[in-house]
């Protein structure tokens, strides 16, 4: 197997990988340690079956049912979909991009997936590009100044902020019973498997910094946004059919982008994490 670098801080690309057969636990400690390290892992060429995938993806933990059952695949609901048909079918009715602004998947749950995997099956000839950006290297790149006003704060989030820049799809009755509620999380998180430390925000869901006045966890939170939003944190994937990506909910946020036409789908299953730790 051999690792590439996709970008300074975020990003490899794994050679020498066919996510449709049995991968042996070393190689596994392997690719877990690269996903760790590197926070978004690219797989190229895995013309796989939707089988397939929930194999490769469930020798990497757990699989959660992802909210929005609507999307989820009939008769496996750990396996998901996002698709260019997709429609807020509790709401308008009318067709849907989701994921158009950086955001960390479900951070609505006390216990969020650490992981997030996505195989490309149908991709557009331009544009529908995923971008990444490093919260872990973006708070790093702060000052210890700018690092001690992060720490030991808190914020809550929930399924749709007050602040969020796009509306989110309406959940189904069963779906908003599974995580009623706003949630409690540390704005800066340390990620288990590295003991690195990163900003842990949601523009979507994240509503405001506790313990302070509302104008100023706005402006804080308008502050972290522009940081994170930098170009030399990100990495932008261009998709292939028969692309794997696996990211990192704890090190990373990702936005997609809804600038093209026609036909895009891709498989999607969220990995199990842990309650997020100061
Ligand atoms: C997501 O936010 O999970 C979807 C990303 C994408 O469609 O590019």
């Amino acid at each position: 197997m051999e690792i590439r670098k996709l970008s300074e801080f975020v990003g490899a690309e794994l050679v020498g990988i066919d996510a449709g057969e049995v991968i042996s636990q070393n190689i596994r400690k392997e690719i877990y340690k690269a996903w760790a390290d590197h926070s978004v892992l690219l797989l190229r060429n895995q013309n796989i079956s939707p089988q397939e995938f929930v194999f490769f993806g469930r020798q990497f933990g757990v699989p959660i049912i992802q909210t929005l059952s609507d999307m989820n695949i009939q008769g496996c609901p750990e396996l998901a979909y996002i698709s260019s048909e997709d429609r807020d079918v509790h709401g308008s009715g009318k067709r849907i991009i989701r994921g158009t602004s950086w955001h960390t998947d479900h951070s609505y749950a006390q216990v969020p997936p650490k992981a997030t995997i996505l195989l490309a099956v149908d991709i557009p000839d331009k544009g529908g590009d995923t971008e990444f950006t490093s919260s872990t290297a973006a708070f790093e790149a702060l000052s210890e100044e700018e690092r001690t006003n992060l720490e030991n704060k808190f914020s809550t989030h929930a399924y749709q902020s007050s602040r969020s820049p796009r509306p989110m799809a309406i959940r189904a009755a069963e779906d908003e019973k599974r995580y009623p509620g706003d949630v409690t999380h540390p704005l800066v998180r340390t990620n288990p498997d590295t003991g690195r430390r990163s900003i842990y925000v949601n523009t979507v869901r994240t509503e405001c910094i506790l313990d302070m006045d509302r104008e100023k966890s706005d402006a804080l939170l308008d502050r972290i946004y522009a940081h994170l939003d930098q170009e030399k944190f990100q990495y932008r994937h261009k998709w292939q059919s028969g692309d794997i990506i696996i990211w990192d909910n704890r090190s990373v946020l990702h936005k997609a982008n809804g600038d093209y036409k026609g036909k895009r789908f891709l498989y999607r299953m969220m990995i199990e994490g842990e309650k997020p730790i100061l």
